[in-house]
Protein backbone atom coordinates (compact mmCIF):
# COMPACT_ATOMS: atom_id res chain seq x y z
CA UNK A 1 0.00 0.00 0.00
CA UNK A 2 1.28 3.66 -0.92
CA UNK A 3 -0.21 6.25 0.95
CA UNK A 4 -1.23 9.28 -0.70
CA UNK A 5 0.91 12.47 0.63
CA UNK A 6 -1.57 15.46 -0.57
CA UNK A 7 0.55 17.43 2.09
CA UNK A 8 3.67 17.25 0.48
CA UNK A 9 2.39 16.84 -3.10
CA UNK A 10 0.20 20.11 -2.19
CA UNK A 11 3.27 21.99 -0.72
CA UNK A 12 5.17 21.59 -4.05
CA UNK A 13 2.45 22.96 -6.20
CA UNK A 14 2.50 25.91 -4.24
CA UNK A 15 5.96 26.30 -3.91
CA UNK A 16 5.68 26.09 -7.74
CA UNK A 17 3.47 29.08 -7.85
CA UNK A 18 5.49 31.28 -5.51
CA UNK A 19 8.53 30.82 -7.66
CA UNK A 20 6.29 31.95 -10.84
CA UNK A 21 4.71 34.36 -9.43
CA UNK A 22 8.09 35.80 -7.92
CA UNK A 23 9.91 35.37 -11.81
CA UNK A 24 7.29 37.03 -12.92
CA UNK A 25 6.79 40.31 -10.18
CA UNK A 26 3.21 39.83 -10.21
CA UNK A 27 0.69 40.52 -7.73
CA UNK A 28 -2.56 37.98 -8.32
CA UNK A 29 -5.72 39.05 -5.56
CA UNK A 30 -7.84 36.52 -4.38
CA UNK A 31 -11.34 37.65 -2.84
CA UNK A 32 -12.92 35.78 -0.15
CA UNK A 33 -16.35 36.77 1.28
CA UNK A 34 -17.47 35.10 3.85
CA UNK A 35 -21.08 35.52 5.13
CA UNK A 36 -22.49 34.25 8.63
CA UNK A 37 -20.00 32.72 11.02
CA UNK A 38 -20.14 28.78 10.23
CA UNK A 39 -16.85 27.44 12.12
CA UNK A 40 -15.54 25.00 9.35
CA UNK A 41 -16.14 27.86 7.03
CA UNK A 42 -13.74 30.03 9.56
CA UNK A 43 -10.67 27.43 9.00
CA UNK A 44 -11.08 27.09 5.51
CA UNK A 45 -11.13 30.80 4.78
CA UNK A 46 -8.40 30.99 7.29
CA UNK A 47 -6.37 28.32 5.44
CA UNK A 48 -7.30 29.71 2.20
CA UNK A 49 -5.60 33.23 3.28
CA UNK A 50 -2.76 31.36 4.84
CA UNK A 51 -2.07 29.54 1.15
CA UNK A 52 -2.18 33.05 -0.49
CA UNK A 53 0.44 34.59 1.84
CA UNK A 54 2.64 31.73 1.03
CA UNK A 55 2.76 32.11 -2.35
CA UNK A 56 2.60 35.79 -2.92
CA UNK A 57 -0.96 36.34 -3.05
CA UNK A 58 -2.71 39.09 -2.21
CA UNK A 59 -6.29 38.29 -0.18
CA UNK A 60 -8.86 40.29 0.79
CA UNK A 61 -11.79 39.20 3.42
CA UNK A 62 -14.97 39.84 3.24
CA UNK A 63 -16.54 38.71 6.40
CA UNK A 64 -20.38 39.63 6.30
CA UNK A 65 -23.11 39.25 9.28
CA UNK A 66 -25.39 36.19 8.48
CA UNK A 67 -28.20 39.18 8.37
CA UNK A 68 -26.74 39.84 5.29
CA UNK A 69 -29.77 40.36 2.20
CA UNK A 70 -29.58 38.53 -1.18
CA UNK A 71 -29.34 42.15 -2.42
CA UNK A 72 -26.04 43.14 -0.68
CA UNK A 73 -24.13 40.25 -1.34
CA UNK A 74 -24.75 40.35 -5.36
CA UNK A 75 -23.75 44.54 -5.14
CA UNK A 76 -20.85 43.03 -3.91
CA UNK A 77 -19.84 40.84 -5.97
CA UNK A 78 -20.65 43.10 -8.50
CA UNK A 79 -17.94 45.38 -6.95
CA UNK A 80 -15.46 42.69 -7.20
CA UNK A 81 -16.22 41.90 -10.29
CA UNK A 82 -15.43 45.80 -11.83
CA UNK A 83 -12.58 46.25 -9.73
CA UNK A 84 -9.68 45.66 -11.97
CA UNK A 85 -7.12 44.84 -9.00
CA UNK A 86 -9.19 41.79 -7.84
CA UNK A 87 -8.42 38.51 -10.12
CA UNK A 88 -10.17 35.89 -8.39
CA UNK A 89 -13.39 36.07 -6.28
CA UNK A 90 -14.69 33.06 -4.43
CA UNK A 91 -17.70 33.05 -1.97
CA UNK A 92 -17.67 30.15 1.09
CA UNK A 93 -20.10 27.70 1.17
CA UNK A 94 -22.48 27.32 2.76
CA UNK A 95 -24.31 30.21 2.84
CA UNK A 96 -26.79 30.42 5.96
CA UNK A 97 -30.29 30.42 5.52
CA UNK A 98 -32.41 32.57 3.45
CA UNK A 99 -29.59 33.10 1.25
CA UNK A 100 -29.85 31.90 -2.19
CA UNK A 101 -26.24 30.43 -3.63
CA UNK A 102 -27.18 30.04 -7.54
CA UNK A 103 -27.60 33.86 -8.17
CA UNK A 104 -24.65 34.77 -6.04
CA UNK A 105 -22.54 32.07 -8.24
CA UNK A 106 -23.55 33.06 -11.54
CA UNK A 107 -23.19 36.75 -10.80
CA UNK A 108 -19.68 36.27 -10.50
CA UNK A 109 -17.65 37.20 -13.74
CA UNK A 110 -16.65 34.03 -15.19
CA UNK A 111 -13.02 34.88 -16.20
CA UNK A 112 -13.00 35.51 -11.74
CA UNK A 113 -14.26 32.53 -11.10
CA UNK A 114 -11.29 30.74 -9.28
CA UNK A 115 -14.06 27.64 -7.63
CA UNK A 116 -15.62 26.68 -11.36
CA UNK A 117 -19.02 26.95 -10.27
CA UNK A 118 -20.32 29.41 -12.49
CA UNK A 119 -22.80 27.90 -15.10
CA UNK A 120 -20.97 29.21 -18.00
CA UNK A 121 -17.61 27.22 -16.79
CA UNK A 122 -19.61 24.30 -15.42
CA UNK A 123 -20.56 23.80 -19.04
CA UNK A 124 -17.45 24.26 -20.54
CA UNK A 125 -16.24 22.26 -17.83
CA UNK A 126 -18.44 18.84 -19.44
CA UNK A 127 -17.43 19.81 -22.87
CA UNK A 128 -14.36 22.13 -24.06
CA UNK A 129 -12.21 25.22 -23.11
CA UNK A 130 -12.33 25.17 -19.45
CA UNK A 131 -10.18 27.77 -18.05
CA UNK A 132 -10.79 27.15 -14.60
CA UNK A 133 -11.00 23.58 -13.02
CA UNK A 134 -13.18 23.06 -10.24
CA UNK A 135 -10.51 22.93 -6.99
CA UNK A 136 -11.31 19.83 -4.95
CA UNK A 137 -11.60 17.27 -8.03
CA UNK A 138 -8.48 19.06 -9.64
CA UNK A 139 -6.41 18.29 -6.68
CA UNK A 140 -7.62 14.41 -6.63
CA UNK A 141 -6.54 14.64 -10.69
CA UNK A 142 -3.03 16.25 -9.49
CA UNK A 143 -2.30 13.38 -7.07
CA UNK A 144 -3.39 10.74 -9.59
CA UNK A 145 -0.72 12.07 -11.74
CA UNK A 146 1.66 12.63 -9.32
CA UNK A 147 1.49 8.96 -8.63
CA UNK A 148 1.36 8.11 -12.00
CA UNK A 149 -2.21 6.46 -11.60
CA UNK A 150 -3.23 5.05 -14.68
CA UNK A 151 -6.90 5.49 -15.18
CA UNK A 152 -7.56 4.66 -18.87
CA UNK A 153 -10.40 2.01 -18.99
CA UNK A 154 -10.26 1.42 -15.00
CA UNK A 155 -13.47 1.49 -13.39
CA UNK A 156 -14.61 4.66 -11.66
CA UNK A 157 -16.49 4.90 -8.76
CA UNK A 158 -17.53 8.13 -6.96
CA UNK A 159 -19.72 8.37 -3.97
CA UNK A 160 -21.60 12.01 -3.75
CA UNK A 161 -23.07 13.79 -6.12
CA UNK A 162 -22.44 17.16 -5.27
CA UNK A 163 -21.86 20.08 -7.38
CA UNK A 164 -18.41 20.60 -5.54
CA UNK A 165 -17.05 17.20 -5.54
CA UNK A 166 -18.86 14.55 -7.04
CA UNK A 167 -20.33 15.58 -10.26
CA UNK A 168 -16.78 18.03 -11.56
CA UNK A 169 -14.95 14.94 -10.07
CA UNK A 170 -16.92 12.64 -12.71
CA UNK A 171 -16.11 15.01 -15.54
CA UNK A 172 -12.22 15.05 -14.93
CA UNK A 173 -12.16 11.27 -14.64
CA UNK A 174 -13.93 10.64 -17.99
CA UNK A 175 -11.54 12.80 -18.91
CA UNK A 176 -9.01 10.74 -17.93
CA UNK A 177 -10.95 8.27 -20.13
CA UNK A 178 -12.12 5.94 -16.81
CA UNK A 179 -15.52 4.54 -16.82
CA UNK A 180 -17.47 6.75 -14.59
CA UNK A 181 -20.31 5.55 -12.22
CA UNK A 182 -22.10 8.05 -9.94
CA UNK A 183 -23.46 6.76 -7.01
CA UNK A 184 -25.72 8.10 -4.38
CA UNK A 185 -28.02 7.52 -1.52
CA UNK A 186 -30.29 6.15 -3.33
CA UNK A 187 -28.34 3.65 -5.35
CA UNK A 188 -29.01 0.12 -5.12
CA UNK A 189 -27.05 -2.92 -3.92
CA UNK A 190 -24.40 0.27 -2.85
CA UNK A 191 -22.00 -1.96 -1.70
CA UNK A 192 -21.53 -4.47 -4.87
CA UNK A 193 -20.99 -1.23 -7.49
CA UNK A 194 -18.42 0.20 -4.93
CA UNK A 195 -16.48 -3.55 -5.17
CA UNK A 196 -16.22 -3.35 -8.91
CA UNK A 197 -14.06 0.23 -8.50
CA UNK A 198 -10.46 0.19 -9.75
CA UNK A 199 -10.43 3.82 -8.06
CA UNK A 200 -12.98 4.91 -5.48
CA UNK A 201 -13.67 7.96 -4.32
CA UNK A 202 -15.86 9.28 -1.38
CA UNK A 203 -17.34 12.62 -1.13
CA UNK A 204 -20.53 12.24 1.06
CA UNK A 205 -19.54 13.21 4.29
CA UNK A 206 -20.16 10.12 6.48
CA UNK A 207 -17.45 9.10 8.70
CA UNK A 208 -16.01 5.27 8.17
CA UNK A 209 -18.88 4.80 5.61
CA UNK A 210 -16.56 2.86 2.98
CA UNK A 211 -15.78 -0.25 4.78
CA UNK A 212 -13.10 -2.87 3.81
CA UNK A 213 -16.04 -5.67 2.24
CA UNK A 214 -16.77 -2.59 -0.32
CA UNK A 215 -13.04 -2.54 -1.89
CA UNK A 216 -11.87 -4.43 -4.35
CA UNK A 217 -8.33 -5.90 -3.69
CA UNK A 218 -5.75 -3.42 -5.26
CA UNK A 219 -7.99 -0.34 -5.54
CA UNK A 220 -6.74 3.04 -5.55
CA UNK A 221 -9.14 5.31 -2.19
CA UNK A 222 -9.76 8.74 -2.62
CA UNK A 223 -11.25 10.40 0.53
CA UNK A 224 -12.67 13.67 0.06
CA UNK A 225 -14.55 13.38 3.21
CA UNK A 226 -13.52 15.74 6.10
CA UNK A 227 -15.68 14.86 9.26
CA UNK A 228 -15.59 15.81 12.66
CA UNK A 229 -15.75 13.50 15.57
CA UNK A 230 -17.33 14.47 18.60
CA UNK A 231 -13.32 14.08 20.04
CA UNK A 232 -13.11 16.86 17.88
CA UNK A 233 -10.80 14.86 15.83
CA UNK A 234 -10.78 14.99 11.70
CA UNK A 235 -12.09 11.36 10.27
CA UNK A 236 -12.54 10.76 6.67
CA UNK A 237 -15.28 8.54 4.76
CA UNK A 238 -13.30 5.87 4.58
CA UNK A 239 -12.45 3.36 7.61
CA UNK A 240 -8.74 3.91 6.75
CA UNK A 241 -7.17 1.59 8.99
CA UNK A 242 -9.39 -1.54 7.61
CA UNK A 243 -9.18 -0.55 4.00
CA UNK A 244 -5.15 0.34 3.80
CA UNK A 245 -4.80 -3.35 4.21
CA UNK A 246 -6.49 -4.00 0.76
CA UNK A 247 -5.78 -0.84 -0.97
CA UNK A 248 -3.15 -0.02 -3.00
CA UNK A 249 -3.10 3.39 -2.97
CA UNK A 250 -4.58 5.67 -0.36
CA UNK A 251 -5.35 9.02 0.95
CA UNK A 252 -5.45 9.91 4.81
CA UNK A 253 -7.49 12.65 6.20
CA UNK A 254 -6.51 14.89 7.25
CA UNK A 255 -3.30 15.18 5.06
CA UNK A 256 -4.79 13.78 1.78
CA UNK A 257 -7.20 15.77 -0.61
CA UNK A 258 -7.94 18.99 1.78
CA UNK A 259 -4.45 20.37 1.10
CA UNK A 260 -4.51 19.90 -2.66
CA UNK A 261 -8.25 21.90 -2.63
CA UNK A 262 -6.26 24.67 -1.28
CA UNK A 263 -3.21 24.22 -3.52
CA UNK A 264 -5.66 24.22 -6.75
CA UNK A 265 -7.67 27.31 -5.46
CA UNK A 266 -4.03 28.79 -6.04
CA UNK A 267 -3.42 27.70 -9.37
CA UNK A 268 -6.86 28.66 -10.39
CA UNK A 269 -5.78 32.58 -8.69
CA UNK A 270 -2.49 32.86 -11.23
CA UNK A 271 -4.88 31.30 -14.00
CA UNK A 272 -7.55 34.26 -13.12
CA UNK A 273 -4.71 36.37 -13.17
CA UNK A 274 -3.61 35.62 -16.48
CA UNK A 275 -7.05 35.70 -18.30
CA UNK A 276 -7.36 39.36 -16.92
CA UNK A 277 -4.34 40.30 -18.72
CA UNK A 278 -5.46 39.41 -22.14
N1 LIG B 1 -17.38 24.94 0.78
C1 LIG B 1 -16.87 23.69 0.79
N2 LIG B 1 -16.01 23.52 -0.23
C2 LIG B 1 -15.97 24.68 -0.89
C3 LIG B 1 -15.25 25.13 -2.05
O1 LIG B 1 -14.48 24.41 -2.68
N3 LIG B 1 -15.48 26.41 -2.42
C4 LIG B 1 -16.33 27.22 -1.76
N4 LIG B 1 -16.50 28.44 -2.20
N5 LIG B 1 -17.01 26.84 -0.70
C5 LIG B 1 -16.83 25.58 -0.27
Amino acid sequence: MTLIEGKTVSQAVKERIKNEIARRGIEPCLAVILVGDDPASRIYVANKQKACEACGIRSLKYQLPKETTQKELLALVDRLNADKNVHGILCQLPLPKPLDKRPVLARIDPKKDVDCFHPNNVGKLWSSGAAFLPCTPAGVIELLNYYKIDCTGKRCVILGRSNIVGKPMAALMLKKDATVTICHSRTADLKAVCKEADILISAIGKPKFVTADMVKDGAVLIDVGINRMENGKLCGDVDFDAVKEKASFITPVPGGCGPMTIAMLMQNTLTAYDLQQK
